[in-house]
């Protein structure tokens, strides 16, 4: 059997076609067109009034704390599950991140445990959609206006999703997406950031830029980054974009398939297809090891890769990254939900590109591991 891969990209739209105009054109660096009609064309469809497009997902984050002004002495409230890339420019700016344990089966940061870790120096809250399914917003986003706290949305695994019909990446004061190849649209490496105030759209737009002055081009007044976005990456975009209800449709059949087949494994937790507020649209497909199987996630993922399937374990909370442990950061805390996530979690192939086929041969094995 052939390796069936953790995630591969569908690119059979008008992505070669878009290309080829980047080429014919000689538009190739940030200032093509392409880059303004992608910002225009994606924060409208997750109906928000500004965009700026940058180079990854990680820079979005950036681009959101710094412009948000967090620094030394604020507090901003975060999972410990979730990806490193939310936690950096919290952590680099010297301002201190407080965690948050998950839900056991939506896997989000649980939002009943916030308030208690609400004090007088918490500045935001950066909530962390996780694996398809958003995070229970309107209960959070009550306690930002309860608390007078900004709100960083974090939609790279959502694109596409709602909470309560109403968009993922539309609720941030600002709201930031990644556009890495397994996520829900690519541009090969991208990010954005979503707002609909004017003037922090403009900040964003200068940190993405060195913070080249509007006036004095090479006087800057504040540290940026070079965070562009070249016409080529968006280029893809455009043509993505146009393709991400599809992507959609195609994320929840392969989530649905898998959960018709899977369901026969008792011993696995498998994603929730839906809750109140939201139907799962799978960014991944991860699956839990109850405690039944004697085997960790560790050892079924060996055993999946010797049978020529990808795998990904899930996140390392945020509170056991030994990067983070240095800095003293997390002494003595634990969060029981996230580290039994890390330790019988992992995820299996849900790129766009499987078809029925390659998703029975996933199953098959999996029952073979998993029934042993
Ligand atoms: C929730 C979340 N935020 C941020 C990122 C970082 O995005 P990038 O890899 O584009 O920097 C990822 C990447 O997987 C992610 O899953």
């Amino acid at each position: 059997m052939n390796f069936i891969p953790v995630n591969e990209p569908l690119l059979e739209g008008n992505e070669k076609k878009y290309l080829n105009e980047c080429i014919d054109t000689g538009w190739i660096s940030s200032d093509g067109p392409f880059v303004k009609r992608f910002e225009k064309e994606f924060s409208s469809k997750l109906g928000r009034k500004y965009g700026v497009a940058v180079s990854n997902g990680t820079a979005a984050i950036d681009i959101a704390v710094q412009c948000l002004e967090i620094g030394v002495g604020d507090e901003v409230i975060i999972p410990s599950f979730t990806i490193i890339s939310t936690i950096l420019q919290i952590v680099r700016s010297g301002a201190k991140p407080v965690l948050i344990d998950s839900d056991p089966l939506t896997w989000n940061m649980n939002v009943d445990h916030i308030e208690a870790k609400i004090t007088s120096n918490t500045k935001a809250i950066l909530a962390v959609h996780i694996y398809g399914l958003p995070v229970e917003m309107e209960d959070l986003i009550n306690l930002c206006r309860k608390y007078n706290l900004k709100l960083i949305e974090d939609a790279a695994e959502v694109i596409g999703q709602t909470y309560r019909s109403i968009s993922c990446g539309s609720f941030g004061d600002i709201s930031t997406v990644s556009f890495y190849p397994n996520k829900h649209i690519t541009t090969g490496e991208g990010g954005m950031v979503l707002t609909d105030d004017k003037t922090l759209a403009e900040k964003c737009r200068k940190l993405r830029n060195l913070y080249f002055d509007d006036n004095n081009r090479f006087v800057h007044t504040k540290l940026g980054w070079n965070y562009r976005m070249s016409n080529l990456q968006a280029a893809v975009g455009v043509a993505q974009l146009e393709q991400l209800d599809f992507f959609i449709k195609k994320k929840r059949y392969i989530g649905k398939l898998y959960n018709e087949k899977l369901s026969e494994l008792k011993s696995l937790q498998l994603p929730l297809d839906k809750t109140d507020y939201a139907t799962n649209i799978y960014w991944v497909y991860g699956v839990i090891l109850k405690p039944e199987i004697k085997l960790s996630a560790k050892e079924v993922m060996k055993k999946l890769l010797d049978n020529g399937i990808g795998c990904r374990p899930f996140f390392y909370p945020m509170h056991l990254q030994p990067v983070l442990k240095k800095l003293n950061l997390f002494d003595n805390q634990h969060y029981p939900v996230a580290e039994n996530l890390y330790e019988r979690g992992f995820y299996i192939p849900s790129g766009l590109s499987l078809d029925k086929k390659k998703i029975s041969s996933v199953v098959d094995v999996l029952f073979k591991i998993v029934k042993k």
